[in-house]
């Protein structure tokens, strides 16, 4: 399996991907003009970062793709959401329902994080609603945090959540914080 950019052939394909991971979850958030914008890979392309996930199993001529990630790379991105300065952003993360429960997610994350870190981003940020348990459960392990003071509502029935990975020079590499206590120190 491989991170890399999206083609411009596979804006299709990661498209309906991302709906289909979407529309799996139990609550409704497909609601207004979302799906569509959802479904604008091609913009998100143009506008950010997006990266998928693809494999090629020995029958395939082509790349297969089972996961996709938006890399919102700083605050002045139309892509933005609640970014500031400095900050880095990750939206849209999805992995193909038959796909699940196998590292792609974990994968994609950690893609955006070391964009987020080879840009000197200070933090990476991200929203997801209550009922992306899965998600939450991956952000966690990948050293996220919750950051109530970014939570916000585009509408009353999509709460979302915001999670925050600080990527400072006191940190280790996954983002915790670094021990004060220096090695052989009391
Ligand atoms: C969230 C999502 C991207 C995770 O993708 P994934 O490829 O399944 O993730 P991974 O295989 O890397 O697993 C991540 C963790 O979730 C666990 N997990 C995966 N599928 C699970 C399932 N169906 N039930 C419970 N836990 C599950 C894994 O065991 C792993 O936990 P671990 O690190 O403790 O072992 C995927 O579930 C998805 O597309 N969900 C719908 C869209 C969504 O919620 N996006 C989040 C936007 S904020």
């Amino acid at each position: 399996m491989e991170v890399r950019l999206v083609r411009a052939d596979e804006h299709e394909v990661a498209a309906q991907l991302v709906l289909a991971a979407y529309r799996s979850l139990p609550g409704d958030h497909l609601t207004g003009d979302y799906a569509a914008e959802v479904a604008d890979v091609a913009r998100r392309s143009r506008e950010a970062e997006v990266l998928v996930a693809v494999r090629r199993s020995g029958g395939l001529a082509r790349d297969e793709v089972v996961g996709c990630v938006t890399f919102v790379a700083d605050a002045c991105s139309a892509w933005a959401e609640l970014l500031e300065a400095g900050e880095a952003g990750m939206r849209m993360l999805a992995v193909r329902p038959d796909a699940q429960g196998r590292g792609i997610g974990h994968a994609l994350v950690e893609a955006c994080v070391a964009r987020a870190r080879a840009l000197g981003r200070s933090a990476l940020v991200l929203h997801t609603t209550p009922w992306m348990t899965t998600a939450h459960r991956l952000y966690e392990t990948a050293g996220f945090v919750r950051f109530p003071s970014r939570d916000w509502s585009p509408l009353p029935e999509v709460p979302l959540r915001a999670y925050r990975l600080v990527l400072d020079c006191a940190r280790d590499p996954a983002g915790r914080e670094r021990s004060s206590v220096q090695p052989g120190g009391q």
